[in-house]
């Protein structure tokens, strides 16, 4: 589709001619069918965030981990059911840079006749945060990845598709709410940003957090929201201010060292209906880019409402670092140098393993015992211990490198597993929204530095339980879940530039011995490679 933003005509990727998408409306228990036509000139395929895919690994989307791509002009059927879930959730493109335009939000409403465990808001709106590039986001990812460097800043932030008035020739591109004095709204939050984590705020007024990835939280109420790249929120806002016109602001969080990202802010409008349309709207604040107080007091403040099933006992405790490494410039002309830090090229890797992606799906692969196209040897530790969050292996800022590989994790039926994820310095510390397919887990302790099993506080009591947990910054994140859906569940970095660089790995997770405890047959539409 040809849409105009930012002075210029783009032609970008849609679903059924919209962007962001469709919005996916259902209801807790529902059995969901999509149908998916590829009209696009690139492969495809789309994941459903966030959704357990329960006996269902099938449908879940990441190509090359649970399907080969939908290729230009094929069809595939997605069927999953929508098993003890409901809330905000969103879908996307799971190849390439794809998402950038191809993403929608998911809605589940609870039951017929179950409330939600907070007042009926007046009104619901759905608020997606994007980026917006004007280069085709599959060349943009190849670009990128050529130059070894870092991934180019965003044109715009844009809120539902709309980079606002502090942007070039967007005065009238602007996403506007109407509201009613005295009127609670519930805006339904999703970041479906490509590569920032971003602050959120409201001028003038609270946002009360009553749900995050899916799950009521103990509600709390912030200034600014601050959400990674694949979290999800559900606010409540109460119009309880004088009638008039009020900024609502996207804006980076942004923690590597020496990088350069778009700094201007998206703005929103939430207007008042007797407010005079053409008044200034007054102006929201957001945190400074690199504030980390303010994304900890987030997380201090997130409780779940109500805890079923969090193992107190473990059968597997991991340790997994995650960071950004340099590999060599493999040029084959000497006058062409790599952008990288020191020439080099950017890497990232989970135990100091970059993955490198298959050419079939890792699903089809296990499911029927195809060798040579992964190994079972992923690391449940790290291969050398060192000072992650101020050091480098070997002290030497040089030997950096990653090895690489499609390794995995195999795991037994119902294996109650801790996994501590451990952000590392060896390029530069930064916040990490690392994401687990299949799951949702309880996140049951976080810190800063180095983790420590003598002092880590954890809480086993109302932690959270998310699908995206943004590691702390220099810091280190403990999360917790019990394998009892079969597959293979991808675990990855949501920021995509470090996707392609290599962040993620693979849990294999077996079948049980119960009724309902094997991975059922492969649809029979599912892709070729
Ligand atoms: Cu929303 Cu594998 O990601």
């Amino acid at each position: 589709m040809e849409v105009k933003k930012l002075c210029k005509s783009t032609s970008i990727v849609t679903i059924n001619g919209i962007y962001p998408g469709p919005v996916l409306y259902a209801q807790e228990g529902d059995r969901v069918i999509v149908k998916v036509t590829n009209e696009s000139p690139y492969n495809a395929s789309i994941h459903w965030h966030g959704l357990r895919q329960r006996l269902s690994c099938w449908s879940d989307g990441p190509a090359y981990i649970t399907q080969c791509p939908i290729q230009p002009g094929q069809t595939f059927t997605y069927e999953f059911t929508l098993y003890q879930q409901k809330g905000t959730l969103f879908y996307h493109a799971h190849i390439s840079w794809l998402r950038a335009t191809l993403h929608g939000a998911i809605v589940i409403y609870p039951k017929t006749g179950v409330p939600y465990p907070f007042p009926n808001p007046y009104e619901e709106h759905i608020i997606i945060l994007g980026e917006w590039w004007s280069m085709n986001p599959v060349q943009l990812e190849q670009s990128t990845l050529a130059s070894g460097g870092a991934a180019p800043s965003a044109e715009a932030f844009v809120i539902n598709g709309h980079p606002g008035p502090l942007y070039n020739c967007s005065e009238n591109d602007v996403y506007s709410i109407d509201a009613v004095s005295g009127k609670t709204y519930l805006l339904r939050l999703v970041n479906a940003a490509l590569n920032t984590d971003h602050f959120f705020s409201i001028a003038s007024h609270k946002l009360t957090v009553v749900e995050a990835d899916g799950e009521y939280t103990k509600p709390f109420t912030v200034d600014h929201l601050m959400l990674g790249p694949g979290q999800t929120a559900n606010v409540l806002v109460k119009a309880d201010q004088s009638m008039d016109k009020y900024q609502i602001a996207m804006g980076p969080y942004v923690t590597a060292k020496n990088l350069t990202f778009q700094n201007i802010t998206s703005i929103a409008h939430f207007r008042y209906t007797s407010a005079d349309l053409s008044s200034m709207a007054r102006p929201a604040t957001l945190p400074f880019y690199n504030n980390s107080l303010v994304v900890n007091a987030n997380m201090d403040a997130l409780r779940s409402l109500e805890v079923t099933n969090l193992p107190l006992q473990i059968d597997e405790n991991f340790f997994f670092t995650i960071g950004l490494n340099v590999g060599q410039c493999n040029r084959q002309n000497p006058n062409l140098t790599c952008q990288g830090p020191n020439g080099g090229i950017f890497a990232a890797s989970m135990n100091n393993i970059s993955f490198t992606r298959p050419n079939v799906s890792l699903l089809q692969a296990y499911y029927n015992s195809l060798h040579g196209i992964y190994t079972a040897d992923f690391p449940g530790l790290p291969m050398k211990m060192y000072d992650f969050v101020n050091g480098a292996p070997n002290n030497s800022p040089n030997d950096t490198n990653a090895m690489f590989g499609t390794r995995v994790k195999v795991l037994e039926y119902g294996a109650k597993v801790q996994l501590i994820l451990q952000d590392t310095g060896t390029v530069t510390t930064e916040s990490h929204p690392m994401h687990l397919h299949g799951y949702s887990f309880y996140v049951v302790g976080y810190g800063l530095g180095n983790y420590d099993p003598n002092t880590a506080k954890f809480n086993l009591v109302d932690p959270p339980l998310m699908n995206t947990i943004n590691v702390p910054v220099g810091g280190w994140a403990a999360i917790r879940f019990i394998a009892d859906n079969p597959g293979v569940w991808f675990m990855h970095c949501h920021i995509e530039v470090h996707l392609s660089w290599g962040l993620s790995m693979v849990f294999i997770v077996k079948n049980g011995d119960g009724p309902l405890e094997s991975l059922p047959h492969p649809p029979s539409d599912l892709p070729s490679c």
